[in-house]
């Protein structure tokens, strides 16, 4: 066999191998085993010199032309690896773009902002103005100007939060009114009424204060919407007419409203309101507590000692207020047997308005 016959079948080899190569790497070391530094084809071409002249033109074309068509099999294969490689990738990358995509859900109002927007429009459509004061309030506005005596109860230190300076004491303002964190909004109307001249129809919601343990029934921040009323003529029946359509636009016009006599240093004639059971309507129940009735706010006629206190003419005008915890209000009118749920921020429960 001539070299020549040695190189062809070597060429065919090589053929065979690169068109087997299952993927570039695989080619590349077929590429090496025959064209590299130390391959069996560049040995030969290395080796064409020291090869008896007469034979030179003879191997030294055919080995050309081996390598040529070795060059051309493995650029042929690489390409058509190369185009297998780049669709495998684009297949295994693509994206079904009429997939739905993933939705993120959008918050909501929490619940008692929402009670107390729609309480705030019930008012506003009867031609009430929003009022609004601070939340770390004297004691002269949360208790003397609202007729507490300097004794009262309410002012005890286990009722309600104190303000204190750096040195532990209880702060005060010149000297003379406690600072607390109001316990109450009914310190909004006597802001309202020291700025403001009758008449006067006001909605104050906000943040309140009581030094409670929070439990199905209390919060120690919560939240309330006081209601003032300053005019000629203004009566108690003014008054009870006003909560009752309140009552009905917010529990259903199948509620009824009971008022029962109460007291409050501010207010008198001062009462309690009650709301009929949604579930027994009045006959009394579990859910009542076997009552019949629900207790929702505190209201009555503005005592002519507060009016003395903001310089209002108590011949002239009458008022009447009333305050109300916009959580219980939310409770009683979704059923919900804890307050603590308002709080706890859990979105299982919060989703649900
Ligand atoms: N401020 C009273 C309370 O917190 C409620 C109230 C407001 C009563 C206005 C009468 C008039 O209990």
């Amino acid at each position: 066999m001539s070299i020549a016959d040695d190189l062809r079948s070597m060429r065919d080899d090589a053929v065979r191998r690169i068109d087997q190569a299952s993927d570039l790497e695989a080619l590349e070391a077929v590429r090496i085993e025959y064209l590299g530094k130390k391959g069996s084809l560049t040995a030969i071409l290395r080796g064409l010199g020291s090869l008896p002249a007469d034979e030179r033109p003879v191997v030294g074309k055919v080995s050309n032309e081996v390598r040529v068509a070795v060059e051309d099999a493995l650029s042929a294969r690489r390409e058509t690896l190369r185009s297998a490689r780049m669709e495998a990738r684009i297949a295994a990358e693509a994206v079904d773009v009429t997939l739905p995509g993933r939705r993120r859900r959008a918050g909501t109002e929490h619940v008692i902002d929402q009670i107390v927007d729609e309480i705030v429009e019930t008012f506003l459509g009867l031609g009430y103005t929003v009022a609004e004061g601070p939340e770390v309030e004297l004691d002269y506005y949360n208790f003397t100007a609202l007729n507490h005596p300097p004794d009262h109860p309410a002012r005890a230190l286990q009722d309600t939060f104190y303000v204190r300076d750096l040195s532990g004491d209880v702060a005060t303002v010149e000297g003379e009114s406690d600072v607390l964190l109001r316990t109450h909004t009914s310190p909004v109307q006597v802001h309202v009424m020291e700025r403001q001249e009758p008449p006067i129809y006001v909605l104050a919601p906000g943040k309140v204060y009581r030094r409670d343990v929070a439990d199905p029934s209390h919060l120690p921040q919560f939240t309330q919407i006081e209601g003032l009323v300053v005019d000629e003529g203004i009566t108690f029946g003014d008054l009870k007419g006003t909560l009752e359509f309140f009552v009905k636009r917010m529990f259903g016009e199948d509620r009824r409203v009971r008022l029962r006599p109460h007291f409050f240093p501010f207010t008198e004639p001062s009462a309690e309101v009650d709301v009929s059971c949604a579930i027994c309507g009045g006959e009394g129940c579990r859910s009542c507590g076997g009552e019949g009735w629900l207790e929702i706010l505190g209201c009555g006629m503005v005592d002519p000692n507060v009016f003395g206190y903001v310089g209002i003419d108590p011949e002239r005008y009458t008022g009447f207020a009333f305050g109300m915890g916009a959580e219980r209000i939310a409770a009683l009118k979704y059923g919900i047997p804890d307050l603590r749920l308002f709080v706890e921020g859990d979105m299982r429960f919060l989703r649900q308005f």
